[in-house]
């Protein structure tokens, strides 16, 4: 067990859950580790802590934070009602990394927006935790980063872009699980659509819903939640996407990342192997945050089959590379 201890900017670190519990209680903003990447929780019912989420993100206003529960039912404050395809998708995978589109009461709608996307994501606790970790009113549940940088997977990465300005992050000793982010499901629509790949792939999804589509990476095919139109998932070094056996040099600027030693003379700054595409992508935005920790200028990412886990890590590996052009 750890202690508790507090940043020199001031944010609480936390190993104790009913203590993080009790922040989200009073109103305020607390990181916390899913299953997929930490999250930001705060009370979905209160106005002052939900524009708190949205300042510490930096957050574009036209971005709308998804909705935690911690079981469906204590969702259903928020849900006008659950579409067959939703009620089917939440069977199949909650707590799980699902998040799906539905109608919206009337006090969680805006004059744009009619749906909300709700989400019974399993939090990474012990059974012992769970009593006091997730608080059972719904909260909102963004990744918990910078607007438009990686996704956390480390409480060294939250603090990177937190530290001092939430107060509260409750810590876990492992990474994340998947490491990527839920895969988010519109089911408003009589044929439920895939709006941003994750970590259940398209073809469990179907096992369920067997009509699901899914919008293309560019969109050309509907539109995609709004928070994929953001640029997003950007490390600062660039990224280039190698398939194949290319000619690249190495150097020690650079750093790689694949299920394979890299296709070129070395030296590199850093080289990750990866066992599979789950663990490429578990691994994949914390490898991307230490490139930027050792300020390295330039990252190759190997490719991986456009199928199952490997749609949600091109899709993430694509917007880190067009982030910089
Ligand atoms: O795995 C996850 O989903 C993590 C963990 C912490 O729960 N959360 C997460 O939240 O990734 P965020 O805000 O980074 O991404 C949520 C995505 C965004 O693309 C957002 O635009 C979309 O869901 N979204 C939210 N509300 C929506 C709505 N009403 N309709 C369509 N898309 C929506
Ligand atoms: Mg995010």
């Amino acid at each position: 067990m750890h202690d508790d201890y507090r940043t020199p900017k001031g944010t609480l670190v936390t190993f104790d859950p009913a203590r993080a519990a009790e922040f989200v209680r009073n109103g305020q903003v607390v990181a916390f580790p899913t299953e997929t990447v930490f999250g930001l929780g705060a009370l979905a019912l209160d106005a002052n802590a939900v524009q708190g989420i949205f300042a510490a993100k930096v957050r574009p206003a036209d971005n709308p934070l998804i909705v935690h529960g911690h079981t469906r039912g204590a969702l259903d404050v928020a849900v006008d009602h659950w579409t067959d395809a939703a009620r089917a998708l939440g069977d199949g995978f909650w707590p799980g990394p699902l998040t799906v589109v539905v109608p919206a009461r009337r006090m969680f709608r805006t004059p744009s927006r009619r749906a909300l996307a709700p989400s019974v994501c399993g939090c990474r606790t012990t059974p012992a935790r769970l009593r006091s970790w997730p608080p059972s009113a719904p909260r909102r549940g963004p990744s918990a980063n910078r607007s438009g940088r990686p996704s956390a997977t480390r409480l060294e990465d939250v603090l990177a872009d937190l530290d001092g300005i939430i107060p509260c992050v409750l810590a876990e000793d492992a990474i994340t699980t998947h490491g990527i982010e839920s895969t988010v499901v519109d089911c408003t629509e009589a044929v439920p659509r895939v709006l941003r790949a994750g970590a259940i792939p398209l073809e469990s999804v179907r096992e369920v819903c067997p009509d699901a589509t899914a919008v293309a990476a560019d969109g050309s095919s509907g539109a995609r939640s709004p928070g994929t139109l953001h640029p997003h998932y950007a490390p600062r070094a660039r990224v280039t996407l190698v398939t194949g056996a290319t000619e690249l040099e190495g150097d020690a600027q650079t750093a790689w990342i694949g299920l394979r030693e890299p296709p070129a003379p070395g030296p590199f700054a850093s080289v990750v192997v990866c066992r599979d595409v789950a663990d490429y992508a578990q691994r994949l935005f914390a490898f991307f945050r230490d490139a930027d920790r050792a300020g390295l200028m330039r990252i190759l990412c190997e490719t991986v089959p456009d199928e199952g886990l490997g749609t949600a890590l091109m899709d993430r590996l694509r917007r880190a590379a067009e982030a910089r052009g």
